[in-house]
């Protein structure tokens, strides 16, 4: 189904998850790929992977909480490809703890990743989209984690919600533009962001999460990504404004995360809410370069 020929997506925080997942897809479905990463590595890993399918991947080294940075990456995206059709808002990280004890640091990663990472994106690939005169397509990634929370879960949750209520404002901006402007909410998706949740140092809480999920299993950014090709495609351009959750049932089965705070273990273990340590250690400097 190459439903995207002709057509060209930059993605944030594509070397990895759900981002990696998408570009796979949108590539499956013939558009080609722009990759902003901080992850330089993983970004080529995926580039290989959509030169599989014959479409063209170019690789641009961006922290999204960079204007100028996020500024060079739509830009790059014009020149190499040719055009900026689609954006995917997908970069994010997570940090948890008390309200006690989290660092400044910590909660301004995190709103300037997860909160003005998407209006740096949305800002840039619209004025490109503007410009081409041809509409455009914007997905921004929220999280199940915008409708609920929990006590190490609030900085992370209030930055989700806000994406959620960003694309009802951006969808009546952009629409006379011919600009769509949508937001997903995934449960708990098998990636190395939700790994930190149980599998590396968060014990019990992802298998617990798993074993609530209706479905039965957690999500695969695969079946993120076929949401967001849905989002992208000729059938959805009626659709804007809206934040659509895709959890397998998780919602309305018991809380996110219940993560006794009091032991110091959780307390340390939720610092980073979502990534194991060793991949903290490596991520952190490169989100410090700015
Ligand atoms: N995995 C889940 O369960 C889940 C659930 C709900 C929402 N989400 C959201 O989906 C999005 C993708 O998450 P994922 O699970 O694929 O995570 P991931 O950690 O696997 O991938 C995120 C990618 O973003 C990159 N990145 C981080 N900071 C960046 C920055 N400042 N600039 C550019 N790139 C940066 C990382 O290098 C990484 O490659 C995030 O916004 C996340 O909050 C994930």
């Amino acid at each position: 189904m190459a439903n995207l020929e002709g057509q060209a997506a930059l993605i944030t925080g594509a070397g990895s998850g759900i981002g990696r997942g998408t570009a796979v897809r949108l590539a499956r479905d013939g558009a080609d790929i722009c990759i902003a990463e901080i992850d330089l590595d993983g970004a080529e890993e995926t580039a290989s992977m959509v030169r599989e399918f014959g479409r063209e991947a170019h690789v641009v080294r961006c922290n999204v909480a960079s204007i100028d940075q996020v500024q060079e990456a739509a830009d790059q995206c014009v020149e190499q490809l040719g055009r900026l059709d689609i954006a995917v808002a997908n970069a994010g990280i997570g940090r948890g703890g008390s309200v006690l004890e989290m660092p400044l640091k910590d909660w301004q990663d995190q709103v300037d990743i997860n909160l003005t990472g998407v209006f740096l994106t949305v800002q840039a690939a619209s004025q490109r989209m503007v410009a081409q005169g041809e509409g455009g397509r914007i997905v921004c990634l929220s999280s199940l984690a915008a409708l609920t929370t929990g006590e190490a879960f609030w900085g992370y949750s209030a930055t989700k919600a806000g994406v959620a209520m960003l694309v009802r404002g951006w969808a009546q901006d952009l629409g006379r533009h011919g600009i769509t402007v949508n937001a997903i909410g995934p449960g708990v998706i098998d990636t190395p962001l939700a790994h930190g949740l149980a599998g590396d140092n968060g014990g019990p809480i992802r298998a617990s999460l798993e074993e609530r999920t209706p479905a039965g299993r957690a999500g695969a950014p695969s079946d993120i990504a076929g949401l967001i090709a849905f989002l992208v495609g000729p059938d959805a351009e009626f659709m804007s404004g809206s934040y659509i959750v895709m959890d397998g049932g998780l919602r309305d089965a018991g809380p996110l995360v219940g993560t006794d705070m009091s032991d110091p273990a959780n307390a340390e273990r939720m610092r980073h809410v979502q990534t194991s340590e060793e991949r903290n250690a490596r991520l952190q400097p490169l989100i410090d370069q700015r």
